[in-house]
């Protein structure tokens, strides 16, 4: 349908602090979006319930992070007057609606699932895998087609959910009527923060590795950070010739810089090609790169961290955003299950046929 509402939902795990990886992948296109103006609604969403299947046994976890996520969705430029900003278990009607679609996805499907695969690998979860966990792709389809988003912002790692929802909606239409919105997913559209590194080259950022650099992390320890990260190991005296590829510093800058930051920082070059292009040719320090990084991310997140202690002083005004983004998003959610309900004709109590079609069948035995 071509004039249905433009609609945005997506989300994190409250497991942790988020970090620049999120925020490169993620974060700093929601808020483009959300001030773009092309929006009817947006739904962020602390996926709490979700973090909660691989975390059944450490609630106390979850709990602490909620609090601590949306001051990050908040010092990012999320703007409560703009979005929602939603807890995922206040919305009841999420499991409701998984409960239905469980119904219309095989468990070989789900095995398929290249995300879940991978992450039972993560977790040692083989032999042992909570049903809850195996499920997590149908409920967060639930959460997608509950708002009708059209749009759901998200890494890469994220596509194979999305997939999954796409069938759900197919399948759900098809058998039930036309009912279900599918939702396009959008991913970065600069490479380098598909997937930012950790600094210390790993292929992804994660707290179990320690290699992260969150977003509420002081001044001086992001510039610690940066200053030790991986670069390219057989660049050891100035004059040697560097190499880009798999060099951390590099991937950071073609996520973050800009050629303003050169005329700003380091005007001897114009812009990241010329900077690149000497560093290949020899006879450019790692630490004159990560100094210039340095500047390019601080200017990135100093706003993210004032905005941040702002709003650490005013934890009740936090709250209030919560509890009312919750509110909203529950009446949405409701909107969709009653459609959803209805479609598979299990609305009894709002459809006056459901007691005329008994009627009838009885009446002339
Ligand atoms: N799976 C997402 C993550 O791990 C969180 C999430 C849950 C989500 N439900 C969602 C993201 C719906 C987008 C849309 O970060």
């Amino acid at each position: 349908m071509e004039n249905r509402p433009q609609i945005i939902l997506t989300g994190d795990r409250p497991t942790g602090k988020l970090h620049v990886g999120h925020y490169a992948g993620s974060l700093k296109r929601r808020v483009e979006l959300q001030n773009s103006g092309k929006f009817d609604e947006i739904y962020i969403m602390i996926a709490d319930a979700q973090a909660l299947t691989d975390n059944a046994d450490n609630p106390g976890k979850i709990r602490d992070n909620i609090i601590e996520v949306a001051l990050d969705y908040l010092s990012v430029g999320i703007d409560p007057a703009k979005a929602n900003i939603f807890i995922q278990s206040h919305v009841t009607e999420l499991t409701e609606l998984s409960f239905y679609y469980m119904n219309l996805v095989t468990v070989s499907r789900l095995q398929r699932n290249p995300t879940v695969k991978a992450e039972i690998q993560m977790r040692n979860f083989e032999a042992s895998i909570p049903v809850g966990f195996f499920n997590y792709p149908i409920s967060q389809a639930a959460d997608i087609t509950a708002f009708e988003a059209t749009t759901v912002p998200v890494g890469e790692d994220q596509m194979p959910m999305l997939e999954q929802t796409k069938e759900i909606v197919h399948k759900f239409n098809s058998v039930y009527g036309e009912t279900l919105v599918e939702p396009k997913i959008l991913l970065p559209d600069n490479k380098a923060c598909l997937r930012l590194p950790g600094i210390d080259g790993k292929a992804k950022m994660s707290k179990s590795l320690g290699n992260c650099i969150y977003l509420s992390e002081s001044e001086a320890d992001v510039k610690k950070k940066v200053m030790s990260m991986f670069t390219d190991p057989d660049h050891i005296q100035i004059s040697d010739p560097g190499k880009l590829e798999g060099n951390t510093v590099f991937t950071y800058l073609d996520a973050f810089c800009k050629d303003e930051h050169f005329a700003e920082y380091l005007p001897e070059y114009a812009n990241l090609d010329e900077l690149k292009a000497h560093y290949q040719r020899g006879g450019l320090g790692d630490v004159k790169v990560k100094k210039f990084l340095n500047n390019v991310l601080q200017e990135e997140l100093s706003p993210i961290r004032a905005r941040r202690a702002e709003y650490e002083k005013n934890l009740d005004e936090v709250y209030d955003i919560l509890k009312r983004g919750s509110e909203t998003a529950r009446e949405k959610a409701a909107k969709t299950l009653a459609k959803v309900k209805h479609s598979m004709k299990i609305d009894y109590f709002e459809d006056e046929s459901f007691l005329a079609e008994q009627k009838k069948k009885y009446s002339n035995s």
